[in-house]
């Protein structure tokens, strides 16, 4: 039998929490009293990014393995967590435009679009082309969990895969005669971009409200007009589209 010689663990010591407490360093001086704020609401997006993407590696697992029950629980969760980092925002909204003005200067360049856990939520997720990868890169090795689910297809081609060894399609989940367990997670997919187009569009507002709409960002974008753009993107073009498909020959109710 081995003894643990470490000292008794405590709340603070297992959490690292006077660690974490040094961590916002506020760069006004004098330090201005709303920049705790913004440090912290970005901090804890940062966190709850971390454990998505802890997330979004466990369901290319269990997609890749066809493992349906599985992906619809991690779909639970990472819905509740991109809920979570959305509505978190509106502690922002409480940022009053004049007194964000007195402390912008001191961030420098820094900017939420050189957020790389940011990127690889939307990469993992299937946004893949060179610009979304890009920032990625500029940050040095990506971590093993990114790297790898990168190298497998999209979460869409997993699902559709995943489709096909039940030798089923979208067409039928969506026309057949009960919910079965794989339209909940074609469901729970919508559910994900939906939560994360509403991360997007409470962001935007919240820049609008803060910023105006015609500000440029500290990233060196034109600011909510770049960000409005950034609400078209989609991860799963294709569950998008399945629906269109049983409205284009159905007669106009007007
Ligand atoms: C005072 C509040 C905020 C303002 C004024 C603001 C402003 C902006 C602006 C103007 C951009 C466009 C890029 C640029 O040129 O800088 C941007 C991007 C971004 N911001 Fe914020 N932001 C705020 C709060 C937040 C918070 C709390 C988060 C949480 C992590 C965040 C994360 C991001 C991310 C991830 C992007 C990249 C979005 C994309 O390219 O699609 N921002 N922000």
């Amino acid at each position: 039998m081995t003894t643990d010689h470490r000292p008794e663990l405590t709340y603070g010591t297992y959490l690292k929490v006077d660690e974490l407490l040094q961590l916002q360093a506020a760069r006004s001086v004098p330090e201005h009293p709303d920049e705790l704020l913004f440090i912290v609401v970005h901090q804890a997006s940062e966190l709850w990014f971390k454990v998505i993407l802890r997330e979004l590696d466990n369901l290319t697992d269990h997609l890749g393995a066809a493992a349906t029950v599985k992906a619809l629980h991690t779909m639970r969760r990472l819905n509740a967590l991109v809920r979570i980092v959305s509505d978190q925002l509106s502690a922002l909204d409480t940022l009053p435009p004049q007194r964000f003005a007195q402390f912008r200067g001191y961030l420098g360049s820094s900017s939420g679009g050189q957020s790389h856990q940011f990127r690889a939520i939307e990469a993992m997720s299937g946004l893949r082309e060179e610009h979304f990868l890009a920032v990625l890169r500029e940050h040095g090795p990506v971590p093993p969990s990114v790297g790898r689910a990168l190298a497998q297809p999209t979460l869409q081609s997993l699902f559709l895969k995943l489709l096909a060894t039940r030798g089923t399609t979208l067409e039928q989940l969506y026309l057949g005669p009960g919910p079965t367990a794989e339209f909940l997670l074609a469901e729970a997919l919508i559910e994900y971009e939906q939560g994360f187009q509403r991360w997007r569009y409470l962001h935007v507002q919240l820049v609008e409200r803060i910023i105006g709409p015609d500000t440029g960002g500290t990233g060196g974008t034109l600011g909510a007009r770049y960000l409005q753009h950034t609400l078209r993107q989609r991860f799963f073009p294709d569950l998008w589209d399945v629906r269109r498909r049983f409205f284009e020959s159905a007669p106009s109710a007007s």
